[in-house]
């Protein structure tokens, strides 16, 4: 752990002997980052690589030690990369960890790497790279989950369901249209995703500690060299801002929470109470004691996912919220609360994307439901304003009266006689039966967005055309 270091253990009277190796054990493992901020790695060695031959462009340093450090640094990332690296605690930090053994490897020409930054751009950089990295990562993923959607919504642009409202049944829909609502969210996310790769793209290195330097660097060469825009405006905001970091974590946020829904009815639905799906084995598992018990675990684990992507994001904020202008080490607790919200969210992209291409729709069971509950009452009530001239609100109640008929009778509207109807108002007419049924509700609904099987295939259309 720590080097035994005696002048520590004898300048601390009052906890000394609690720590046999001295405080400095427990200064070394608040302080380290390298267990966690070692994923940087790549980008480190990335951005280490674009100062020095920057260095080397303005004369800040010579050429043939920005060979031997693009060399050195080009042997490390192998060394990483096939786990030949050993990272120290010691040396603290992903950033400390590379310079260490770049002078091992090359000797002093690897002191002169750190001209004109400092660990503040440096994890800055390293970090903007990953998050925009991980942001590209999810646009793509959430460019498959809408994939998915959009194959069930044409295929069921049809199939008609009960849409419900307070989880009570309101009017019949299609499936095709309740699976577009998701991508409508999905394609909002993604849209978030964009703008958020859009508003990070300013590269940090060459801020240094906070002030800029001194150096005739060009900021703009590393910048262009790394793939940025171009550099950030403010050297002060570039050492201590996250919202990079805090926009991700909204996003993940949003887009976890709107999983979270769609695991929540995933769960509802292949109940057998409900029967509107079947879960494919690949996504469910069984029970260890009930032998009939199929469960929705993937679905569960999802809407959990997205309580945990949220703490993310207060963590986050939380640490950020006090802290003066610039650089705080409390800043390095950024790393953690992003990795695991990328990791969850990457995995609840995943799973909803199997889980959504794999179910299978069961259009009979939610045929059956759409025409019960008193779906089409609705319909009832919008006849009588179109064809017996009634105000809405007097069809309300008219229709309100065949409902408590039919509830009497214990059957659907549809299954009222013309006498029963006609009983209730004079003018209703046989033509009614037409839109009692939940097809001719759903096509009746031709209003642009509406749940009509043309209309559903016109969205489908449109977002085809953008995915
Ligand atoms: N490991 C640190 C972090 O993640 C790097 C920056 C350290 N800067 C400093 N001034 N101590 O934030």
């Amino acid at each position: 752990m720590a080097d035994g270091n005696s002048e520590t253990k004898t300048s601390n009277q009052m906890w000394g002997g609690r720590f046999a190796s001295g405080p400095d054990a427990i200064m070394e493992e608040i302080n380290a980052s390298i267990g966690f901020d070692k994923k940087l790695y790549a980008q480190d060695i990335r951005g280490s690589i674009a100062h020095a031959t920057m260095l080397a462009h303005q004369g800040i340093i010579s050429a043939e030690d920005k060979d031997k450090i693009v060399h050195g640094l080009n042997t490390i990332l192998s060394e990483i990369e096939s786990g030949q690296f050993e990272f120290s605690r010691r040396l603290e930090d992903i950033h400390m960890n590379i310079e260490a053994r770049l002078a091992t490897l090359i000797g002093p020409a690897a002191g002169r790497l750190h001209t004109a930054r400092s660990r503040n751009d440096q994890v800055a950089l390293d970090f903007r790279l990953w998050v925009k990295e991980e942001l590209q990562r999810t646009e793509k993923a959430l460019t498959g989950l809408i994939a998915a959607f959009l194959d069930r919504a044409e295929e069921h642009a049809e199939t008609v369901m009960p849409g419900f409202t307070h989880l009570q049944t309101a009017q019949p829909v299609t499936f095709g249209h309740h699976c577009m609502a998701y991508v409508e969210m999905f394609g909002r996310d993604r849209s978030r995703v964009r703008h958020a790769i859009e508003h990070m793209d300013e590269s940090p290195i060459g801020a240094a500690a906070l002030a800029g330097t001194g150096f005739p660097i060009d900021r703009h060469m590393t910048a262009s060299a790394l793939g940025f825009a171009g550099p950030t405006r403010n050297s002060i905001d570039t050492v201590s801002d996250r919202d990079f970091a805090l926009e991700f974590l909204s996003i993940a946020a949003i887009a976890a929470t709107h999983m979270s829904r769609l695991a929540e009815e995933i769960v509802i639905w292949s109940t057998p109470q409900f029967g509107f799906i079947r879960l494919s084995d690949a996504f469910s598992t069984g029970s260890s004691i009930m032998p009939q018990k199929k469960n929705p675990d993937a679905a569960e684990l999802v809407r959990a996912k997205t309580g945990r992507i949220n703490g993310s994001l207060i963590a986050l904020l939380t640490v950020m919220k006090g802290l003066p202008l610039a650089y705080s080490k409390d800043m390095q607790e950024d790393k953690e609360q992003v990795f695991d919200a990328a990791e969850s969210l990457e995995l609840a992209v995943a799973a909803m994307t199997g889980m959504v291409r794999d179910m299978t729709i069961r259009a009979d069971r939610m045929k059956a439901a759409a025409g019960s509950g008193y779906s089409t009452a609705t319909d009832l009530a919008d006849w009588l304003v179109r064809e017996a001239g009634l105000p809405f609100r007097d069809a309300h109640h008219v229709t309100g009266r065949a409902v408590a008929l039919a509830e009497q009778k214990a059957c659907d509207l549809a299954d009222l006689s013309l006498e029963d109807l006609q009983s209730i108002h004079p003018s209703i007419t046989a033509k009614v039966f037409d839109v009692l049924t939940v097809e001719a509700s759903v096509a009746s609904r031709t209003s642009f967005g509406g749940t009509a099987p043309n209309e559903v295939r016109k969205q489908i259309a449109w977002w085809r055309a953008r995915n």
